[in-house]
């Protein structure tokens, strides 16, 4: 094969036929090969690549230069055919050459991971560098609403995502576990708390207890003071209180470890604001204090960020204790300490905006560098899960509830059902995996309405259909086992596949993946990885009964189409790992 230019950070297989476009452009123009390159773009509508002329403002006439690219044109092992079309030049690469580059690549670079080694679509963009990645931090003694759901999943996925791209993650979990409520909590223990009750649910039982509690509020003004009283013996340090709190801490958090790991879903560090020291809150308030940022009221400190309209947030209580906010800004200032990350992202909701912005200035105009390292990943609300007033979600029951309708659903089906070894277990991991499809299928920002028919359904991109088509996938090996095991890759007949249409599309998706990747990483969006694995799902079902492997008698095709099907398999499922969704072998 013809040397080729070579570019830094590119991948060696994909980018190779972009380059060998860059490297013809540059020949017949005035262009280096960069400059070519960044004008390489994903054609649209069964296009491969495509060049917009104007882009390189190039002196001239669009057709004189297009016509000095086309001139002379020979198809080689990159490039099949330039087709002009307006401004456009369309490039369609060589389409045996690409099946079997791609297809190669990702064989080789497929189960390398038990270890956490790099797989297909991974790079290493981020070596050397440490972010950490905050999510789902729930409030113990609140409900974990749907907003603590979504953060959970989208930070779990961006979680993968930066260690698909190489950077060491630190993912934390940070608690609502201080604060005025756990006052109340106290107050309302001694009349409403039950150890029989905390025994068997303690999460929903505490927040029983808070929501009797903040009832009593309505009629007895003392239980505000009360509530107060306590929570500032917990900041003082009184030892019995704090007993209390921890007891009711470590419980919850064991519930909520049991449903992250149903979630597929971990921490590395579970921390939370009670873990936020005091010393580092006092110090942070004298530095502000200093730098002339701070002003009474009524005996409260407040930050003047006026300047920025982003008020004058209270940073210290008339009572000395501290507010979320003095806990955030000394959270983020120990975790510089002990972690000296590159980049922290706090993954929050969008009602939390003003907050994020609030405390992200703070700690800029405190003067620290690695302020503008802090990042906000929000997103928008979900609504329609509330069933009648006062009833609260929470995240084991969310799950459970996803396991049943998908049971239900499934059962619908007799012969199908019929088969499944374990229908308990398979129907919850589909029931999860249509609550995160669904999260995760729109841009972030969008607010969208939870639906449980609609996202555990099999018709539509759903959850349950791209673990469909995945079990699908995997029952090609089942069904075919005289084809089994592969021979080596260079024996794989691959160029057999270039006459199907439907196995170029998805060879050259797979092509595609890891720049899907890339371009997550920079709008950590997982929407397009969602539309990634839909596409791939959609190509491999067109492809289903054109590029057959049951029946075929010709061994060597046979073994070709299920190598593709292999590849696309193992993309499939890298892809839903990425969305920390663990791909049905079965179902
Ligand atoms: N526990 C908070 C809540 O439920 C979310 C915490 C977000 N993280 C932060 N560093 N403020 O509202």
């Amino acid at each position: 094969m013809s040397q080729l230019p070579i570019l830094p950070d590119t991948n060696p297989v994909f980018d190779s036929f972009r380059i060998s476009i860059a490297k013809r452009l540059s020949d017949t123009l005035p262009l280096t090969v960069e400059q070519a390159f960044a004008g390489v773009d994903y054609g649209k509508k069964g296009e491969d690549f495509t060049v917009a002329l104007p882009r390189f403002r190039l002196p001239g006439k669009v057709a004189e230069i297009a016509a000095t690219v086309i001139e002379g044109f020979q198809p080689d092992e990159w490039i099949e055919s330039i087709v002009l079309d307006r401004s456009f030049l369309h490039f369609r690469v060589n389409t045996t050459n690409m099946i079997c580059q791609v297809l190669n690549q990702v064989n080789a670079l497929t189960h390398l991971t038990p270890s956490g080694q790099p797989e297909y679509g991974s790079n290493d963009s981020g070596k050397g560098k440490r972010v950490i990645i905050e999510y789902s931090s729930p409030n113990i003694v609140k409900e974990f609403h749907l907003g603590h759901l979504r953060s959970t999943i989208i930070g779990a996925f961006l979680a993968n995502l930066y260690k698909a791209c190489g950077w060491e993650v630190i993912s934390m979990n940070y608690l609502g576990d201080w604060g005025t409520q756990f006052g109340m909590v106290a107050t309302g223990y001694e009349k409403y708390g039950s150890q029989e009750e905390f025994d068997q649910d303690p999460i929903m039982h505490l927040y029983n207890v808070y929501v009797k509690v903040t009832k009593d509020l309505e009629t007895d003004p003392k239980v505000k003071v009360e509530a107060a009283r306590w929570f500032k013996r917990m900041e003082d340090g009184d030892e019995d209180v704090l007993k209390k709190w921890h007891g009711w801490r470590e419980t919850s958090l064991e519930k909520y470890q049991e449903a992250y790991d149903q979630l597929n879903i971990k921490f590395d560090v579970y921390t939370g604001e009670s873990n936020v020291s005091k010393e580092s809150m006092d110090k942070a308030l004298v530095q502000l204090q200093d730098m002339g940022l701070i002003s009474d009221r009524d005996s409260a400190k407040e930050v003047d960020l006026n300047k920025w309209n982003l008020k004058a947030p209270i940073v210290r209580k008339t009572d000395g204790t501290s507010t979320y906010l003095t806990r955030d800004i000394g959270g983020a200032i120990e975790r510089y300490e002990r972690y000296k990350f590159d980049k922290m992202i706090y993954v929050v909701g969008a009602a939390q905006d003003f907050h994020l912005a609030q405390f992200f200035k703070i700690v800029e105009l405190m003067g620290f560098p690695w302020a503008k390292n802090l990042l906000h990943i929000n997103y928008g609300m979900v609504q329609g899960m509330r069933t009648r007033k006062g009833t609260a979600v929470f995240l084991d029951r969310i799950i459970k509830k996803a396991g049943n309708v998908m049971h239900e659903q499934m059962k619908k089906n007799d012969e199908k059902y019929a088969v499944i070894q374990d229908p308990q277990a398979t129907s919850l991991e589909i029931g999860i995996t249509g609550i995160k499809i669904q999260d995760m299928a729109a841009k972030r920002i969008n607010d969208y309405t939870f639906n449980w028919d609609r996202m555990l359904s099999f018709e539509g991109d759903t959850g349950p259909y791209l673990q469909y088509a995945h079990s699908r996938l995997a029952s090609i090996g089942r069904k075919n086992p005289q084809l089994l095991p592969l021979p080596p890759t260079s024996q794989i007949a691959t160029h057999a596949l270039a006459q199907y249409s439907n196995a170029r599309e998805i060879a050259f998706l797979l092509g595609t993946y890891p720049d899907v990747v890339n371009v997550a990483l920079k709008t950590h969006e997982p929407s397009g990885v969602v539309t990634f694995a839909f596409k791939l799902a959609h190509a491999i079902s067109t492809a289903w009964d054109r590029v057959i492997v049951k029946g075929e008698e010709d061994v060597e095709k046979a073994r070709a189409k299920m190598y593709l099907y292999e590849c696309a398999k193992e993309v499939l499922a890298a892809a839903m790992r990425l969305l920390s969704i663990r791909p049905l072998e079965r179902m």
